[in-house]
């Protein structure tokens, strides 16, 4: 029995029809009342006891841009309460390397340091666990160009590099760990190419016919300093995807 929390997310419904096809007997927890799913909060707690009652692995997907610790640490005390299941976890690149110590940093960063302390209660939690950390979805990065193309001026961050990865790849390899032994934390997954952030937004503009200025801006902080050192990048032992971000756009832009 798998646990998917999360799966009503982007990444989720591309794992849960995967692991349908496996043959797996699931269950998916969300914050709605919707038929065949389990109602339940991960910052809260509620509905985890019933939801975890008789599981023997759990895909935990949810997050937000804020608390993912307190998501964690729910998850992991509901789960001791029952029988201990394997945890596979997706966390990003670059969580452990990015210092957040500022409100600028926490501002901008604060996600990464949520995802890294979340990756900690999980390590601690005396439950089997494994974790994959991967760069940035296709899908979130045109997410955040349309946001930024609303503005009169595409700001990209000056010096900062992404691989982003396509989603459906990511969510292959989540169904292998799923399948798989607790392994503890897995090789970094990323895409194909690495694109400065101006670039991605100008092959976007140009995949999706329209016209912007992109402007380069600085930031302050040192998380955005590690972030333009590369710390999001994924490290030398990473598997890659094959989608490039010119192909999912081929796709997703017609
Ligand atoms: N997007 C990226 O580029 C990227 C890169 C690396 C790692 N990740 C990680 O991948 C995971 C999935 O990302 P995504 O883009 O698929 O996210 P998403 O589309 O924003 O979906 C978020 C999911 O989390 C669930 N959720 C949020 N708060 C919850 C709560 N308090 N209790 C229970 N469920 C809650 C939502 O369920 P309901 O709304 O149905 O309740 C939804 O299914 C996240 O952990 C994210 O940090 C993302």
């Amino acid at each position: 029995m798998i646990l998917v929390t999360g799966g009503t997310g982007t990444l989720g419904q591309h794992v849960v029809p995967l692991l349908r096809e496996t043959g797996a007997d699931l269950r998916i927890l969300t914050r709605q009342t919707r038929p065949g799913q389990f109602t339940g909060d991960l910052e809260t707690g509620q509905g985890l006891d019933e939801a975890l009652d008789g599981v023997d692995v759990v895909l935990h997907l949810a997050g937000s841009a804020k608390n993912d610790e307190q998501k964690a640490l729910q998850l992991v005390r509901a789960a001791n309460r029952s029988q201990k299941p394997h945890i596979v976890y997706i966390s990003v690149v670059g969580c452990e390397r990015i210092p957040v110590r500022s409100a600028v940093d926490r501002g901008m960063f604060g996600y990464f340091q949520q995802k890294r302390a979340a990756e900690v209660v999980i390590e601690k939690s005396g439950l089997p666990w494994t974790t994959l950390r991967a760069t940035q979805f296709h899908d979130l990065t045109w997410k955040v160009a349309e946001g930024a193309a609303k503005l009169p001026v595409m700001p990209a961050l000056a010096g900062v590099r992404f691989q982003p990865v396509e989603t459906a790849e990511v969510a292959r390899r989540l169904v292998d760990l799923v399948r798989g032994e607790p392994s503890g934390l897995r090789p970094d997954l990323a895409g194909p190419r690495v694109y400065a952030m101006a670039e991605l937004f100008r092959i976007w503009l140009r995949a999706t016919g329209r016209r912007r200025a992109v402007l380069s801006v600085r930031a302050a902080g040192g998380a955005y300093k590690a972030v333009r050192g590369g710390a999001v990048l994924p490290g030398r032992d990473a598997d890659l995807g094959t989608v490039t971000w010119e192909d999912f756009l081929k796709v997703r832009a017609g």
